[in-house]
């Protein structure tokens, strides 16, 4: 029975621990000066810089490695709140949250419950010491049974910025001071029960439930009456000695796919509670992860906690919106990185099926700069805290279903006091493996885990070289006894992560290897003002001076929940309905934990140029988890336009995480022109009056187009240069480009990033030169050599413009010459047309953004969209909008010629169209610094470099990098009226 005291506290900030007021905790202070605050809260969020402001950083401490001291510039909040309890009313009635608590005098105990302060709270009752509250993330529950007096009360909590904690919650996330999650008192009723665990099991042999029942309590609780009513269950407990396995006879296992749960009640003397229980089993058996039963194949993400406004605080909506979105995606398992999760979201993981990886609130990573020297989970002053927080995490958890693996914690080196959790968890909890990355040698965990491997790191794994990815002494290992998970994978900053199709190849045939997690979920950018405009800031940009800027944006979502073009992919990648298709026969296999696919319809759609030309549902029998089976497709009427051929596994009806309809999966394959059509001659280009080229004007000196439809056009050029994304300016790790290295050790060196090899080749400078400029009647050739400042490299352009049935025909060859020693980012063909034009539609790839390792989530169609929705809005403004192999393209606006672009083949330029250029973008490092567009930017690209994932892991592979080489554009511009 809980009495929330969550609301308006009273609130006294002080920038240093010796400037907080000595008396805060005294009862009768006048506090009427304090200012009124808002539990849960991050204090520093609440009032800009009043009450100090957020920092960022990644792996180095924000204070100097002096454990366990801390600056005196400790940013201090003095909360208080003074609550009435009635004194003489009794009721034992379940009390709500936010509602007046009657009685609390039945109570034989109450316990003052937080759920949530960093990085500590000092706490008072009535101006006496309470206790301290520890582990920011972690609950910790206080006796104040006998500080509690009828009537008045006054709470004080006193929180400290930073603490001794601070050196072991280091994780990759913003400082976020304050109580941020409730505060609420429980009255522990006589006769009450004071915990209780159902240990539910599933016999995947028999198909029958077992419960390992354990139940403390006082002995005025007993007897104690265990209750289910769907499976007609009932047995009451005289005392702890009767708590015996219990046999619950058939149950619906619990899963990803089938998150049945039961509802159970325990009735003691003094109390009657009810819990959510699901039956699974998990076991390590050899190399895979048993869960009933059945092998887990992980395909997850990585879930801080964030909200752009709040911090860490995410309401109950949000929080479900997500899980809904992990759902559609494809996604069945999420680690809680690097903390125990608000409780609520383990419920919801329970009743929508996804599994967890629940992590503890540990990470002393900024002792690895140090060279692990002093690292706590390795120092015996430390061991019984970690233990400690390590229990408090498993207690808290225990019965949820969801939870299928501990994991102590992340990046804090190795150490005994990680070996003592283990194995404090372990004695615990046998029925769950525990994780921890750090184990590199696997000495006192069941999992082999890793981070960012390349694809060869992970064969190499998968082969028992378990040293190929550490480079900590005394940690390599040849393992392969035991399921290999990584525990991050590709990095999903900017634009990106490309290259998921790899890892997800080698997860289902590697042997040991059970899956991923995504790095990671949200971007943490928090909301503020930049430039005088709204935006989403990042480190730095909260008067921070050591931070790592933008290293907290590499989320699948924005700060805000937006799903980032990489989502598209990931859910492609991750389907468990896999469709590999050819002409005639799609061959589909069902991947997916433990469901059939009765609750799926698979339809065969027809496309082409025009359009949608046929679609129906097909025939096919209910696939068991683990089968494949082979289905005929109708065949498609011989056409002289190429069509596209897709099958489409959508929902049936609603599921309780997506609605009927919802695509799980779907392939394509092209199917070219059976018969060409009726030889008609080729046209012969018309006789150019003047400069005019159809519907394109050229300008006789410079031989560049000056208008289109009347409609004037500018800033013609080939271009090379993109707006580096994330993955191309950052190299936390090497590149692929030594390869050799790479395969020898599974990791690339400290090789210079993408963006600054091609900035170093001027790639982002080209000037250009008129070498040619000819009118031969019926033909107007333009040569040009670009190159930059001081390069004896470039590219030698020929566009070659000649009018065809009234639409002016450019084929454009690019031609490199000199020595590049660098990839380029894209090779393509600029124009800025008059910022009116608003929609675009077009048939080719789509719906959204693709790169040449990244293109699963897209298809061939025909799709339209408004112009200003066909960029994503990445927090850190880069390269985006890319849509591979264009076959038309109409560019419209009010009151304007519509424009057309079209590509007969054979190779189908892509286009981007944009507000922003390259340079634009390039420059901006938020979107508030974008300026004001001069028009809209249309890109025609003949190839582009691959994406990768390089901000923190492998580069791009090399079958997506773009080297320096001769292309060729063909392009009809026409114009509708
Ligand atoms: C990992 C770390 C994460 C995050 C990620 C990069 O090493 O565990 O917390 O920092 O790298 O974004």
């Amino acid at each position: 029975m809980c009495w929330s005291l969550d609301g308006t506290w009273r609130f006294h900030f002080s920038p240093t621990t010796s400037a907080a007021p000595a008396d805060a905790a005294e009862v009768d202070l006048d506090d009427s000066g304090w200012e009124p605050i808002q539990v849960p809260s991050h204090f520093v969020l609440t009032d800009d810089s009043r009450w100090g402001r957020p920092i960022y950083t990644n792996v180095k401490f924000p204070i100097p490695l002096d454990p366990p001291h801390v600056p005196d510039a400790n940013l201090t909040g003095d909360y208080r709140l003074e609550f009435e309890l009635p004194g003489a009313e009794t009721t034992t009635e379940g009390i709500r949250p936010g509602e007046p608590w009657q009685g609390w005098r039945d109570f034989q105990r109450v316990l003052l419950r937080f759920d949530g302060v960093e990085s500590i709270g000092l706490v008072h009752l009535n101006g006496k010491r309470v206790g301290v509250v520890r582990g920011s993330r972690l609950r910790t529950e206080l006796d104040v049974t006998d500080l509690l007096r009828p009537g008045r009360n006054l709470l004080h909590v006193r929180v400290h910025q930073w603490s001794a904690m601070t050196y072991v919650e280091d994780q990759d996330q913003w400082w976020l001071p304050g109580i941020f999650r409730s505060v609420c008192l429980i009255g522990r009723p006589a006769g009450g029960i004071d915990d209780f665990w159902l240990d539910a099991g599933y016999d995947h042999r028999t198909g029958r439930g077992r419960i390992v029942p354990e139940i403390t309590a006082a002995d005025d609780a007993w007897p104690i009456t265990l209750r289910i009513d769907d499976l007609h269950f009932e047995q009451t407990f005289a005392s702890a000695d009767e708590l015996l396995p219990l046999d619950l006879g058939e149950v619906v296992a619990w899963d990803c796919d089938t998150p049945r749960l039961y509802t159970a009640t325990l009735a003691s003397n003094g109390e009657t509670i009810e819990a959510k229980i699901g039956f699974r089993t998990v076991r390590v058996v050899g190399r895979e992860l048993l869960v009933n039963g059945r092998p887990l194949r992980m395909r997850g993400v990585n879930r801080h906690e964030f909200d752009p406004d709040k911090g860490r605080i995410v309401s109950e909506e949000r929080l479900r919106a997500d899980l809904m979105m992990m759902k559609q995606h494809g996604m069945n398992t999420v680690r809680t990185s690097h903390y125990p999760p608000h409780p609520r979201f383990l419920d919801s993981c329970d009743e929508l099926g996804l599994f967890v990886v629940l992590e503890n609130d540990l990470e002393t990573h900024g002792f690895e700069l140090a060279g692990w020297v002093g690292n706590p989970t390795d120092d015996p002053t430390w061991t019984d805290h970690l233990v400690d927080r390590m229990r408090r995490t498993v207690e808290r958890d225990k019965n949820h279903p969801s939870v299928i693996i501990w994991s102590l914690g992340n990046e804090s080196g190795t150490g005994a006091n990680l070996a003592a959790m283990s194995a404090w968890t372990h004695r615990r909890d046998p029925g769950r493996p525990v994780h921890y990355e750090g184990d590199h040698a696997g000495r006192y965990t069941d999992i082999l885990s890793r981070m960012y491997p390349p694809l060869e790191g992970l064969e190499d794994l998968s082969d028992g070289l378990g040293s190929a990815l550490t480079d900590i002494p005394g940690q390599a290992a040849r393992q392969t006894d035991r399921p290999i998970m990584l525990c991050e994978f590709v990095h999903a900053m900017g634009n990106g992560p490309g290259g998921v199709a790899g890892y997800e190849h080698l997860f289902d045939t590697l042997p040991g290897v059970i899956g991923g997690l995504v790095w990671e979920w949200r971007d943490h950018g928090l909301r503020t003002t930049i430039n005088g405009q709204p935006d989403f800031g990042y480190g730095g940009d909260f008067g921070e001076v050591f931070h790592d800027a933008t290293f907290v944006i590499d989320g699948l979502t924005t700060p805000d929940g937006h799903p980032s073009p990489a989502m598209a992919e990931v859910a492609a990648q991750f389907t468990p309905i896999r469709l590999e298709m050819d002409q005639e026969v799609v061959f589909i296999r069902n991947l997916r934990h433990s469901a059939d696919t009765s609750d799926l319809v698979f339809t065969v759609v027809v496309d082409g140029p025009d359009g949608e030309v046929g679609r129906e549902e097909m025939d096919v029998p209910v696939i068991e988890s683990g089968d494949e089976i082979a289905v005929v497709l109708p065949s498609v009427a011989p056409s002289a336009h190429e069509r596209w051929l897709s099958v489409v596994a959508s929902l049936g009806d609603d599921s309780a995480w997506a609605p009927a309809g919802h695509v799980v999966a779907r392939a394509q394959v092209i199917i070219e022109p059976t018969h060409g059509p009726a030889a008609t001659p080729r046209p012969r280009p018309a006789h150019l009056d003047g400069w005019q080229v159809g519907p394109v004007t050229l300008d006789p000196v410079t031989g560049r187009p000056s208008s289109w439809a009347g409609v004037p056009v500018s800033e013609s050029d080939t271009t090379l240069w993109r707006a580096p994304t994330s993955n191309d300016s950052l190299r936390t790790f090497g590149s692929y480009e030594l390869a050799d290295v790479v395969a020898t050790r599974g990791l690339g060196v400290d090789a210079p990033s993408s963006a600054e090899r091609w900035r170093d080749a001027g790639l982002d400078r080209l000037v250009s030169r008129l070498v040619e400029l000819r009118h031969d009647g019926d033909r107007i050739t333009v040569r040009r050599r670009q190159a930059p400042a001081q390069g004896t490299w470039g590219v030698e352009v020929i566009e070659q413009w000649t009018e065809l049935e009234g639409q002016a025909a450019l084929g454009i060859d690019i031609v490199p010459f000199g020595r590049f020693d660098c990839t380029w980012p894209r090779v393509g063909w600029h124009l800025l047309l008059p910022g009116g034009y608003s929609e675009a539609s077009w048939v080719g790839t789509g719906p959204g953004e693709a790169y040449p390792d990244s293109d699963a989530g897209v298809w061939l169609g025909s799709f339209s969209a408004d112009i200003d929705d066909l960029c994503f809005g990445y927090i850190v403004p880069q390269e985006t909008g890319h849509r591979p192999n264009l076959r038309r393209l109409a560019i419209s606006g009010a009151g304007l010629p519509t424009l057309q672009v079209s590509s007969s083949g054979p190779h189908h330029p892509g286009f981007t169209l944009a507000r922003h250029d390259a340079h634009e973008l390039d420059a901006a490092s938020h979107c508030s610094e974008l300026g004001t567009s001069r028009g809209v930017h249309l890109y025609l690209d003949a190839a582009q470099h691959g994406l990768g994932s390089r901000s923190c892991g492998p580069d791009v592979r090399p079958e997506f990098q773009l080297w320096a080489k001769a292309v060729r554009i063909d392009l009809q511009l026409g114009v509708m009226r």
